[in-house]
């Protein structure tokens, strides 16, 4: 039976990975749940899942009395890292949105905890910290990711990945793919939400939209599978059933496909290295066509924007994360335009003095920074 300790219980990924729990209760057993503010939800998977302690960072106060049963409950701003802290686990699933899942993932890492990984922000902003803390503590980091997910899967033969020659991410698209610039100009929150494959958080979904979250990928998978950035390409495949691929030194090319359902890498990353039952619909592929298709870096800079800033290192790709994280919000309430997204992280990424060989604390401390900046520019 694995412990399992799942940090974002209440979104996309938690909920998800709670489904996959669900089926399997005789391989997992829940631990530890952590949520942001939805107090009522994480009560209700406490109730059902009875793990022992449960934190929750901001929000109703009423928590332990709507839950019904012997259950530590941690509450406060670091309500993630002191869960982490005290509770025994064999694995954190890490489904924390944002930077904000940064400290909970060193924490992880620093107890000695296999992690599962959703949390891309984590890797974007820290990956080089992160790489080299799991081999200091021979820690294993799966990811949950299913471009990543996909390619770990292609690489499970021993030694695979010193023969990699390219890394090839697939991407949906979003669902403003057929998009000219000009028709991008008044596109609203309420259209960008709507992605055509895959069912996300706000964030993600957005982030889909504008192509930084392939971006974003293209930094997880050079700190995930050791690959310098030349070698690691983009290609749009609307239909999202080839989940990412690996080209090996004599030519041969392995994908991973699937229908597009987040329960399976999330259950890969939970039963591994063992394959068990899944709860996704199977792939039929009489009738089906595949396409793949270069992307428009040129109507899309997100994605160039995030190659441009892993390039450069250092702090750079925790300003990209800060401003995206920033501009995605204002965006969603209306505040600024989808095409003033890239500009605006364009222009904190131009002003940013960069720190190389970054600790934590320099990359929390840029990132404050970066937020602050980015919402004066929308001020003036
Ligand atoms: N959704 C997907 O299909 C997908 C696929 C691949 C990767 N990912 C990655 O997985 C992560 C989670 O994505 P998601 O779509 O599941 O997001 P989501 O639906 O927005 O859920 C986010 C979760 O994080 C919690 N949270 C939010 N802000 C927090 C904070 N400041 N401190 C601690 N917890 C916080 C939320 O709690 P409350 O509900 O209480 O606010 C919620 O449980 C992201 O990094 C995303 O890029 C997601």
């Amino acid at each position: 039976m694995k412990r399992i300790l799942l940090l974002g219980s209440t979104g996309s990924i938690g909920t998800q990975a709670l489904d996959v729990i669900r089926k399997h209760p005789d391989l997992f057993k829940v631990v530890g749940l952590a949520a942001y503010s939805n107090g009522e939800l994480l009560a209700r998977q406490a109730n059902e899942f009875r793990p022992s302690m449960i934190a929750l960072t901001k929000g109703i106060h009423d928590l332990k009395d709507m839950v019904k049963y012997p259950c530590e409950v941690i509450t406060g701003e670091d309500a993630a890292v002191r869960l982490v802290e005290s509770c025994d686990a064999d694995i954190v699933l890490n489904a924390i949105v944002g930077v904000a899942g940064l400290l909970p993932t060193i924490s992880t890492i620093k107890g000695g905890t296999t992690l599962a990984l959703a949390n891309k922000e984590s890797m974007v902003t820290a990956g080089e910290i992160i790489v080299n803390l799991t081999r200091e503590k021979g820690v294993d980091i799966l990811p949950v990711d299913s471009e990543h997910s996909a390619i770990f899967q292609c690489l499970q033969k021993k030694g695979a990945q010193k023969e990699i020659r390219k890394i090839i991410l697939t991407a949906s698209g979003g669902p403003f793919r057929d998009y000219s610039c000009d028709m991008l100009k008044d596109v609203t929150a309420e259209q960008a939400l709507k992605h055509p494959t895959w069912s996300m958080g706000k964030k993600i979904t957005v982030d889909s939209a504008t192509l930084m979250n392939k971006g974003f990928e293209v930094i997880e998978a050079h700190w995930f599978f050791g690959v310098k950035y030349r070698d690691i390409e983009v290609v749009i495949h609307p239909e999202s059933i080839v989940h990412s691929m690996v080209e090996f030194v004599d030519g041969a090319v392995l994908a991973q496909m699937g229908v597009p359902d987040m329960r399976l890498p999330i259950q890969y990353a939970l039963s591994y290295p063992e394959r068990i039952e899944g709860l996704t619909e199977r792939l039929n592929l009489y009738g089906l066509s595949l396409t793949f298709r270069e992307p428009d870096t040129r109507t899309f800079r997100c994605l160039k924007l995030a190659y441009d800033a892993a390039i450069a290192g250092g702090t750079y790709p925790a300003v990209l994360n800060a401003a995206n994280e920033i501009c995605v919000e204002l965006f969603l309430k209306g505040m600024i335009k989808f095409l003033d997204i890239p500009l605006l992280i364009e222009k904190a990424l131009d002003g940013h003095k960069p720190i190389y060989n970054p600790t934590i604390e320099d990359i929390i401390y840029v990132d404050s920074q970066t937020r602050d900046a980015v919402k004066k520019m929308v001020v003036n």
